[in-house]
């Protein structure tokens, strides 16, 4: 189940390491990068290679906001929801992003392009409300922008606007 280039990634990770379940979650990224999320035949498959169970890998998994254990689409949004986002106005912005895609907190998009997911405080409190989308944070928002550097994503993934780009940072 696990390719040769898969298992001599995870090799190399396992070498950074006493043991080899301490290897468990950058083997579990290596999977994910390669198909997206973990399904439950890589699960297993990790989990032998690792020398460990399948549950207690999934507790592993399930534990990391950014393990998939679900099909996403190409863009993962992650919209924080802890107290100074919530303060600043998450719930709103939630709503009209929720509106703007035609999804809830969790669905992804028919078109395959979003997953929308709520997400713990992203480091960045004092320049709250903030999401992230794939790697990148963006900060001090409103509706209206997160709407707008959404909308860049779905058109140009690479072309984010100047607007856009003023509220985007390097993800903490
Ligand atoms: S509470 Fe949202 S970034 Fe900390």
């Amino acid at each position: 189940m696990l390719s040769i280039e898969e298992k001599a990634l995870i090799d190399k990770e396992i070498a950074k390491v006493p043991i080899r379940k301490g290897a468990s979650l950058k083997a579990l990224m290596v999977i994910q990068n390669n198909h997206g999320y973990i399904s439950d035949d890589h699960l297993r498959a990790v989990a032998d290679y690792l020398g460990m169970s399948s549950t207690e890998l999934d507790s592993i998994a399930t534990f990391y906001n950014l393990i998939y254990r679900k099909p996403v689409g190409r863009h993962v949004i992650r919209i924080c929801d802890s107290v100074s986002c919530w303060i600043m106005g998450y719930e709103n912005i939630a709503k009209k992003i929720c509106e703007h895609l035609e999804i809830s907190l969790g669905q992804t998009t028919k078109d395959n392009e979003f997953t929308l997911l709520p997400a713990q405080c992203l480091g960045t409190c004092d320049h709250a409300p903030a999401l992230m989308i794939g790697d990148e944070l963006y900060r001090d928002l409103d509706a209206d922008m997160a709407i707008e550097i959404i909308s860049n994503y779905k058109t140009a993934p690479e072309a984010q606007s100047s607007s856009s780009r003023d509220q985007r940072c390097s993800a903490p």
